[in-house]
């Protein structure tokens, strides 16, 4: 990490052990002082109070902290902040436009592909990584892109035929999930 992107206690008021910085999430500019060994998980949370990336394990192995890092998934539970600064940050709070959900969102409520919503904000993020990679991947890619993402809750199905659904919106593609999947859920029309 370049010198001016960390300001230390040497004469600028910011104390030793502590970072000041800017990070740009979701394309706005975030004035951040934090511990300087903090994770992005934690900055997001707690300094910038985007706090729809969740907390889960800590360790890597649930993605419920997954966010975009230039365009690449990343599990900000194990991202130093500091190296992260001048990248482009995405959280889910960035995927709604205005009043107009992305895609992806609207699929997952439409279909019942979130359930207690947990794992959910990691999974779009992952998913929307995909998408933007590939227009219409198939139940082994979805599948394998969300191999790091564990769902307590709806039992995987629904997920992937969310991300189908969210791809097929966004090619203007008229495919959905057959009616059956919407059980318990009204079918949109
Ligand atoms: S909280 Fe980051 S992978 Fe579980
Ligand atoms: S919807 Fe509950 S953990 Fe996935």
């Amino acid at each position: 990490m370049s010198a001016e992107k960390r300001q230390k206690s040497s004469g600028n008021g910011v104390p030793d052990g502590m970072t000041a910085s800017v990070l740009n999430v979701n394309g706005e500019a975030y004035p951040v002082v934090f511990p300087t060994h903090h994770t992005l998980l934690e900055v997001l949370r707690e300094e910038c109070n985007l706090t729809g990336t969740k907390h889960g394990c800590e360790l890597g192995e649930c993605g419920a902290c997954a966010v975009l890092v230039d365009g690449q998934p990343v599990l900000s539970c194990l991202q130093i902040t500091t190296d992260v600064i001048g990248k482009s940050i995405e959280t889910v709070e960035g995927l709604q436009v205005d009043n107009d959900l992305h895609p992806l969102q609207e699929a997952f409520a439409d279909l019942g592909a979130a359930q207690c919503g947990y794992c959910t904000p990691g999974i779009l993020m992952v998913a929307e990584a995909l998408l933007q990679q590939d227009a219409e991947p198939d139940d082994d890619q979805i599948t394998e892109a969300l191999s790091g993402n564990i769902c307590r809750c709806t039992g995987y199905k629904r997920i992937i035929e969310a991300v189908k659904w969210a791809a097929a919106k966004k090619r203007g593609d008229d495919w959905r999930p057959a009616d059956e999947l919407f059980s318990g859920h009204e079918i949109p029309q």
